[in-house]
């Protein structure tokens, strides 16, 4: 554990206020972490113009992690700045190139909540997507359609350098080599068509066999990465290494494997060596229908702080009971409406925080 922690609050807009403040009550029960609470998103433009005001970049600039609840809602959807911008802005800022979204069940009673069927679920124990989040498609050059001219053409430039594959594969293969033995290493990509993902195929496969002999490796099309999903899920067991893009639209296709969006955590991260801030949030949106009805499953929130002990805060062994309080609070069938439930967001955090209290 280390010695004193600053994390920083970012609640945001619809459900984030609700869900955040129950995962705060678990951050409460760390003397040595002090939470300070800013603006981010729609809640940021109402108060200040902007998404990402300066008084929050200078305090995550500066905080060892971040906590956000979720941005957005149908408020400023017309407007030109947009609560998104803030998100986008954060994550450039903090050169948060690594996005990881583990997909499994928090507890075995979760997948009978899975649309997929039992048979297609045996075998599938745990997916993490490593998704690259500051290059590729999403940031390169681009024109907008010019409606006045006969051919109408847009442009989106996909670019990648070897430096930022690199840096990415020695997060996911680290990922890998800390469990024992290593997870595997799955790299998805479009090699038999895209030049940037020819240079990920290189990169990636000669990084693995050359300081990662020891962690089964192999590579995927993407199009077939998207079938497994849903058809093998099994096949991608273990870490499934990919771009901007891909990672983006294959990440969302996962998340639909566990039952409920309010489930799931992510971590968006500038390295696994300590002293650069990372981000944590779960992977759903603000969900402005069931805003401030006490309805919201701070599930994935909470597991998002189990993820910020383990690869910020340097407390593996928090995140374990973090993760077991979760299991037990489900197993007891205290949980939110999207579970089948009719406990509160608040009843089943004071669970969640009675539990982890307890076993501390
Ligand atoms: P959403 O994830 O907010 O909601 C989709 C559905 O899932 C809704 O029916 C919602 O009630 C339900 N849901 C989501 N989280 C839940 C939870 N914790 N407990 C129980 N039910 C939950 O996605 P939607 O509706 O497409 O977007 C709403 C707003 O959120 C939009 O403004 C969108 O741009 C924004 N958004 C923000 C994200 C972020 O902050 N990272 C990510 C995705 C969307
Ligand atoms: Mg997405």
């Amino acid at each position: 554990m280390s010695s004193s922690s600053k994390v920083v609050l970012l609640p945001g807009d619809g459900i984030g206020p609700e869900i955040v403040a129950q995962a705060a009550r678990i951050l409460a029960l760390f003397p040595h972490i002090s939470t300070t609470t800013h603006l981010v998103g729609g809640a940021a433009i109402d108060a200040t113009g902007s998404p990402f005001p300066d008084t929050t970049r200078d305090a995550v600039s500066s905080a060892d992690a971040i906590l956000l609840g979720a941005v957005g809602g149908p408020k400023w959807e017309a407007q030109a700045v947009r609560p998104e911008q803030g998100l986008l802005a954060m994550r450039k800022h903090l050169d948060l190139f690594a996005n990881i979204r583990p997909v499994f069940f928090p507890a075995e009673k979760c997948r009978a909540l899975s649309p997929l069927k039992p048979e297609t679920l045996a075998g599938f124990d745990k997916s993490i997507v490593v998704r690259e989040l500051v290059s590729g498609i999403y940031f390169g050059a681009r024109t907008e359609a010019n409606y006045s001219v006969s051919e109408v053409e847009a442009h989106d430039q996909m670019t990648y350098k070897q430096s930022e594959i690199a840096r990415i594969t020695h997060l996911a293969a680290h990922l890998a080599l800390a469990s024992s033995p290593p997870e595997p290493v799955t790299l998805v990509d479009k090699a038999n068509v895209l030049a940037t993902s020819r240079l990920w195929r290189k990169t990636v496969t000669d990084i693995m066999a050359q300081s990662y002999p020891q962690i089964p490796f192999s590579t995927c099309l993407v199009d077939a990465a998207a079938m497994h999903m849903i058809k093998d899920p099994k096949k991608l067991n273990g870490i499934v290494l990919t771009e901007n893009l891909f990672g983006d639209i294959l990440s969302d296709e996962a998340s639909v494997i566990p039952g409920s969006l309010g489930l799931m955590p992510s971590a968006s991260l500038a390295g696994l060596e300590k002293g650069k801030p990372g981000l944590y949030e779960p992977i759903h949106g603000s969900a402005p229908d069931i805003a401030g009805q006490g309805k919201a499953n701070p599930i994935g929130t909470i597991l998002s702080v189990a993820m910020m002990f383990r690869y910020s805060l340097n407390m593996p062994w928090e995140a374990e009971l973090i993760e077991e309080a979760v299991r037990a609070a489900i197993d007891a069938g205290t949980v939110t409406a999207d579970l089948g439930g009719s406990a509160t967001t608040a009843a089943v955090g004071d669970l969640i925080v009675t539990l982890v209290e307890a076993a501390l």
